[in-house]
């Protein structure tokens, strides 16, 4: 570890532990200012390096808003007092569903389920630690739950892919993969309920979601609700209804990661071999597409591929799911981003017209993508191009401080003194912690 790596440690356990809100984290103060599902991971594993309590204490949390059809919810409201978030509790109103818990309060959709790796990798941190294993054989058996949610809920033809029916189900919000399904929505001002955005005054707005992309967001909400969040009426009603190459390479790396444990550990995986063959089969012949040399994101309600290169569409690469030639590609693709002068791996296609390298999840650089990413890269053998991933996050928060998310080019890199989103982030704390870590 040499200097700088010693002083960017110091400030991301700093943060964490400024984010820590007794008995969970928020991923950055005053934006997002309750637990959010998969950040909460990402924070366990930031922790586990140097507080094991506050890491278990994190996902028992979590799992503490599990409902009983086993779905873990996006945000826990673990204050009821907070007001400074839209959409708050009181507008989601999960009791719709038998199954939600009264406290603490949740809202009604999920993200993607990273809890099964980021559990392995606590264990392969901590491989002898008594109270971990404790906590790992409970915990197993709540994240199982959450994955048969998504198959049993989620998965209408039984094909082994999940759906998701909100944009913020996918994690990446506002990506262009969604435009057309957003489209297909026509608002009726008349019946959308008024709401107030808070973000747009916390963050810069040009670096968040649009508003009309916000009115679809709340839409679909609307119709969620409707539905008590149940996922039979939602499929057959929703003109968001998406097989996201993100969420479901996700789930079967996560899978992979409990059938690890199981083996370990002495439990039941019957259940997740049977998912997790189902699965990958249907990933690999469903989403790869050889014209773009990536995976795609399926849009179930148009019945077609998404047709764009985006973060998602690399990222099986991290589910061990894409074939040598298939992740060649893949390799091939981010070395040719980086001798083109960006830093890798950038949310959306740097060719596409659509790209916004300052827009969210339209360009941008986002940390825990690297941290994934990098595993990834390094299981099929590339290091040189994994390095190159750890070194471009590193070198951002090094120059433009912890944030959420970074600028993409090179040449705008170098006018800026700032990254984008929240700053003081836990996920990005947790990456470079990790990384330091584990070179
Ligand atoms: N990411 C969304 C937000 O910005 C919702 O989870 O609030």
């Amino acid at each position: 570890m040499n200097g700088k790596e010693k002083d960017l440690l110091v400030k991301a356990k700093q943060i964490l532990s400024h984010n820590w809100k007794d008995g969970f984290t928020v991923p950055t103060n005053r934006l997002y200012p309750f637990q959010w599902n998969w950040d909460s991971g990402f924070v366990s594993m930031g922790f586990g390096h140097f507080n094991l309590d506050h890491a278990m204490n994190e996902l028992a949390s979590l799992f503490s808003g599990q409902w009983r059809n086993g779905m873990v919810p996006h945000i826990i409201f673990h204050s009821e007092k907070e007001k400074t978030y839209f959409p708050n509790y009181d507008f989601w109103k999960a009791n719709v569903n038998a199954g939600a818990p009264n406290k603490p309060k949740t809202s009604g959709i999920t993200q993607p389920p990273v809890h099964g790796f980021i559990l392995e990798q606590l264990l392969l941190q901590h491989p002898k630690e008594e109270k971990l294993i404790a906590f790992a054989k409970i915990l197993f058996s709540k994240i199982v739950d959450s994955h048969r949610f998504f198959y049993q809920y989620r998965d209408p033809n039984r094909e082994g892919l999940t759906f998701i029916f909100h944009p913020w189900e996918s994690g990446r919000d506002n990506s262009p993969l969604w435009d057309e399904s957003m489209d297909r929505i026509v608002i009726d001002y008349k019946k959308l309920p008024k709401y107030v955005r808070r973000d747009t005054s916390l963050a810069d707005p040009s670096e968040r979601p649009t508003s009309e992309q916000y009115d679809r967001y709340v839409y679909l909400l609307e119709l969620g609700k409707k539905h008590k969040y149940d996922g039979e009426g939602i499929a057959e009603e929703s003109p968001f209804l998406i097989q996201d190459s993100l969420i479901n390479a996700i789930l079967i790396k996560s899978n992979q990661s409990l059938i690890n444990i199981g083996k370990q550990l002495n439990l039941d995986t019957g259940e997740l071999k049977e998912w997790q063959s189902q699965s990958k089969k249907a990933y690999k012949q469903k989403l790869w597409n050889k014209e773009l040399g990536c995976f795609t994101t399926y849009d179930l309600r148009g019945e077609h591929q998404i047709l764009h290169k985006e973060i998602g569409g690399i990222f099986p690469i991290f589910a061990e799911i894409p074939t040598k030639r298939q992740a060649k590609k893949i390799n091939d693709y981010l070395v040719d981003l980086h001798n083109r002068k960006y830093y890798i791996c950038p949310s959306f296609d740097v060719d596409s017209p659509l790209f916004d390298s300052k827009r969210y999840w339209r360009g941008p650089i986002w940390p825990q993508m690297n941290w994934m990413i990098y595993h990834g890269l390094k299981a099929y053998g590339y290091d040189k191009t994994a390095k190159i991933v750890r070194k471009d996050l590193m070198e951002l928060v090094q120059k433009l401080g912890f944030y959420e998310y970074f600028e993409s080019q090179k040449s705008i890199v170098k006018t800026i003194n700032k990254g984008y989103g929240g700053d003081s982030f836990s996920w990005t704390a947790s990456s470079i912690i990790d990384f330091i870590y584990n070179p």
